[in-house]
């Protein structure tokens, strides 16, 4: 007896070690095999098999397996009599020979008998059928004993928690896995649907067709340049995107004007971003600034802006980075009562209204992406793509990009970088 419980500590001691195995997905399988080992060798057992049980096919499936013979079945199914018997019955060792009434058993007598299994363990975990233990006969050929059967059923219990356990694991991995996919096609419903819209919007304006989602895309670029995380970076280009919206509540002749507008169609026009916030306010965004970027678009970091004449750090960050993008779109696009101005010019320009109209670090960030591009850093071409090849093949480009940057403060102390 006391040999026994020596036997029986060990065993413990070298399952528990098997514990943090469990979490881990790969070493599972090698868990179940050692546990068997275990438990085969603490009793001294010939064979055996340890199977973890499927709810959908109602079925155990051998998950590891000495001295069983390559014909035991892999996939032993259960009728619901058999299972309502093996829960009532819980952790205890059946007897193969003495439970033939059951189904199961009459099933898969021969296999039983060929293998020479003698014992079965339904492993019942907290009133749940998890799996089950087949077991053939001692080495001394003696009958199970008492201290024997106890023996297994504890084993039994430990190998039954730790499949219990990785049940859970799988059925956790599981329901992220597909809360991760919902999460991803409502992401992507939502940047279609942003998309569509952007498009929308600028088929209202035959003249700065595609506006907005030029906007979403320079707006992207420079937050990328200014370091911001992909969640931002994403929800800058939306804001991007949207920053036009209450345009579309503006008289389409007004926007399609060919002349300069009138001081009653220019007010009417400027509504559009208080408007383009009223719409987009009451929208659950995933990107809280979405409605701030289309309320501030058009105010300048000296105050001279609208709708509220706000003056640099009053204005949210994300308003100023459309706000650039807005600028630079308008500046290198054709009007209706102006031709787009020349690279330099643009370049210069926004050099020179940097600290006035814009901040410093976000024009620093769009000529960094500029350069990136000239210089063939970066190879996505999306500066090529949006403004033309023949725009950035302008001569004395990049060395202009350059000296502007180590010209520029790059940071204003009014100004500061990352979401208000
Ligand atoms: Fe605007
Ligand atoms: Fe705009």
């Amino acid at each position: 007896m006391d040999e026994n419980r020596h036997k029986l500590i060990h065993t413990f001691g070298a399952l528990a070690e098997l514990g943090h195995q469990i979490s881990n997905k790969n070493a599972f399988p090698e868990t179940i095999r050692t546990s068997l080992h275990l438990l085969l060798g603490s009793i001294a057992i010939m064979r055996g098999g340890v199977a973890r049980f499927s709810r959908f096919g109602h079925e155990f499936h051998l998950a590891a397996a000495r001295g069983l013979g390559d014909d035991f079945p892999f996939g032993l199914t259960l009728c619901h009599e058999d299972e309502r018997q093996f829960l009532a019955n819980g952790l205890y060792p059946i007897e193969i020979a003495e439970a033939k009434v059951l189904p199961f058993f009459q099933v898969y007598d021969n296999s039983f008998e060929k293998a020479r299994v003698e014992l079965f363990v339904p492993l019942v975990i907290r009133d749940e059928m998890v799996g089950a233990i087949f077991l053939g006969e001692k080495a001394s050929g003696e009958q199970y004993s008492s201290y024997d059967r106890e023996i297994i059923c504890a084993m039994g219990r430990h190998i039954g928690a730790a499949i219990a356990q990785r049940n859970m694991l799988a059925e956790l991995e599981r329901r992220t896995e597909e809360n991760r996919k919902l999460y991803e096609d409502l992401r992507a419903t939502y940047t279609d649907t942003v998309r569509a819209f952007a498009a929308a919007i600028d088929s209202k304006d035959k003249y700065t067709e595609g506006h907005s989602v030029r906007v979403g895309k320079y707006t992207e670029i420079i937050s990328r340049e200014l370091g911001w995380g992909p969640d931002e970076i994403e929800g800058a280009a939306v804001a991007g995107y949207l920053h036009d919206v209450g345009k579309l509540t503006v008289d389409r002749k007004i926007i399609n004007a060919p002349y300069r507008i009138n001081a009653k169609e220019s007010a009417e026009l400027n509504r559009h971003p208080s408007v383009g916030f009223n719409i987009l306010s009451p929208i659950h965004h995933p990107y809280a600034e979405v409605p701030l970027a289309a309320k501030y678009h058009h105010e300048r970091l000296d105050g001279r802006g609208y709708p509220e004449g706000l003056y640099d750090k009053e204005i949210p960050y994300i308003a100023k980075v459309v706000n650039l993008a807005d600028s630079f779109d308008a500046m290198t696009t054709d009007r209706p009562y102006k031709r787009r101005r020349p690279a330099n010019e643009v370049f210069d320009d926004l050099r020179r209204n940097s600290g006035k109209q814009f901040a410093p670090e976000i024009v620093a960030a769009l000529f960094k992406g500029l350069v990136r591009e000239l210089s063939g850093e970066n190879k996505d071409r999306r500066f090529r793509r949006l403004l033309g090849r023949e725009y950035m093949d302008t001569p004395g480009l990049l060395p202009m990009l350059r000296r502007s940057l180590n010209e520029m403060n790059p940071t204003s102390p009014l100004t500061r970088i990352g979401f208000d």
